[in-house]
C-alpha cells in the first residue's frame, strides 16, 4: 500500500477545525449570490488569488469578509454539511469544529440562526455519514472580554449542543490573560476549555493557557518548543497539542515544510495531533495535511498511527466511543503495518 492509501484509510479524528474556515470559494459565491450579496471579487479564481497570505491577520481579513456573505440558518447548514461531506470522503470518523459566534452576531445575525444551521447538519453527518462531532464555541480574542461574556450568556440556553469554548483571532497583543475571567465563567458553567497560544504568540500565552484559562488542549502550540522547561510541562501533562501544517505553512508561521516542528514534538514525545485548521484557504482537509508532514518530514507509518492515536485520546468524547475508534485504528495497524 502507498502511504498516500495508508494515510487515505487510516481512520482519523479532526480536533481543529474552523467551520468558517472551510468555506469553499465555489460555495461561497452560491451562497453570496443567493442572499444578493456582491464579493468584492469578480469570480472564483479572482478570490482564489487572494488566498497569499503573509501572516495570521492578513489571512484573517479575508477570512472574515468571506463568512459575511452567511446570513440564513440555511448557509450555516449548507457549509457544514460541505465540509463532512468532504471529511467523509477521508475517513476522517470524528471531528471537533470550532465556530466563532461573535463574527456573525457583530453583523446583526442572531446567535440562534448560527448554531441551529451548524447543529443540524452536524446531526445529519452524524446520522447519515457517521461521524460523530463535539462543537466548540470560540472567543474572538481581538474583541473585549465584554463581548466574549455576553456570547457565554446566549449560548447558555444551548449547553447541551457544545462541549467546550475556544479563544482564537489575532493572537499577538491578546493574551489569554485577557480573557481568564470569562473561562472561570465558562468552566464554572460546566464547559471545557481550549485556546489557541503560540501559533505566532509567544511560548508565555501557552504558559498564560494552561495556568490561566486551564485549558485542556493547546490549539497550535508550536513556539512552546522555543522553552525547554514548557515542553517538559507539556510533555509531563501529555497536553495534546492541535497542529495544523499547511495553516503554519500558508501563515508563514513556518518558512519551509522540511522545519516543521511537527517531528521534533512526536521525538519529544509531546501528544500532537494534526488538523486543517481552514482547509478552503490553506489548500487541504485532513490527508493533504497528513501527507505534506509525511514527505517533508519523512514520518514512517508508525509515527502517522502515533498522529492519529493521539487525536483520539485527546478528543472530547465520551469513553465508550473512544476505545471504539482506537480499536479501530489498532486493527487498522494490524492489518497494514504489523
Ligand atoms: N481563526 C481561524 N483560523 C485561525 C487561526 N489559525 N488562528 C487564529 N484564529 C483563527
Ligand atoms: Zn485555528
Amino acid at each position: 500500500m502507498t502511504i498516500r492509501e495508508f494515510i487515505h484509510r487510516m481512520p482519523k479524528a479532526e480536533l481543529h477545525l474552523h467551520i468558517e474556515g472551510s468555506f469553499e470559494p465555489e460555495l461561497m459565491f452560491k451562497i453570496a449570490n443567493r442572499n444578493g450579496i456582491k464579493l468584492p471579487y469578480r469570480d472564483i479564481d479572482t478570490l482564489k488569488r487572494a488566498y497569499n497570505f503573509n501572516n495570521l491577520q492578513e489571512f484573517l481579513d479575508i477570512y472574515y469578509a468571506g463568512a459575511g456573505v452567511l446570513i440564513t440558518e440555511q448557509d450555516f447548514y449548507d457549509l457544514t454539511w460541505a465540509y463532512l461531506q468532504k471529511i467523509h470522503q477521508q475517513n476522517v470518523v470524528h471531528t471537533e469544529i470550532f465556530f466563532d459566534p461573535q463574527t456573525h452576531t457583530e453583523r446583526g445575525i442572531a446567535f440562534d440562526t448560527v448554531i441551529n444551521g451548524i447543529y443540524n447538519a452536524l446531526l445529519d453527518g452524524q446520522k447519515k455519514l457517521g461521524i460523530s462531532f463535539v462543537l466548540i464555541m470560540s472567543f474572538l480574542r481581538h474583541l473585549d472580554e465584554t463581548s466574549a461574556f455576553k456570547t457565554l450568556q446566549s449560548v447558555l440556553k444551548h449547553k447541551d449542543k457544545i462541549k467546550a469554548v475556544g479563544l482564537d483571532s489575532s493572537e499577538v497583543g491578546n493574551p489569554p490573560s485577557k480573557f481568564k475571567k470569562v473561562f472561570d465563567a465558562a468552566r464554572q458553567e460546566g464547559f471545557l476549555t481550549v485556546a489557541h497560544a503560540g501559533e505566532e504568540g509567544p511560548a508565555a500565552y501557552v504558559y498564560e493557557a494552561l495556568d490561566l484559562l486551564k485549558v485542556s488542549r493547546i490549539d497550535h502550540g508550536n513556539r512552546s518548543l522555543e522553552d525547554a522547561e514548557l515542553v517538559d510541562r507539556l510533555v509531563a501533562l501529555q497536553m495534546p497539542l492541535t497542529v495544523c501544517p499547511l495553516s503554519n505553512y500558508k501563515l508563514k508561521v513556518v518558512e519551509d515544510m522540511r522545519t516543521h516542528p511537527l517531528k521534533k514534538m512526536l521525538q519529544l514525545g509531546m501528544k500532537a495531533t494534526v488538523n486543517s485548521d481552514d482547509p478552503a484557504y490553506f489548500g487541504g482537509y485532513m490527508n493533504e495535511n497528513f501527507m505534506i508532514v509525511t514527505e517533508s518530514l519523512d514520518l514512517s507509518k508508525e509515527d502517522l498511527i502515533q498522529l492519529s492515536k493521539n487525536a483520539f485520546e485527546a478528543s472530547f468524547i465520551n469513553n465508550d466511543l473512544k476505545q471504539k475508534y482506537l480499536s479501530q485504528l489498532d486493527t487498522f495497524q494490524k492489518r497494514n503495518l504489523l
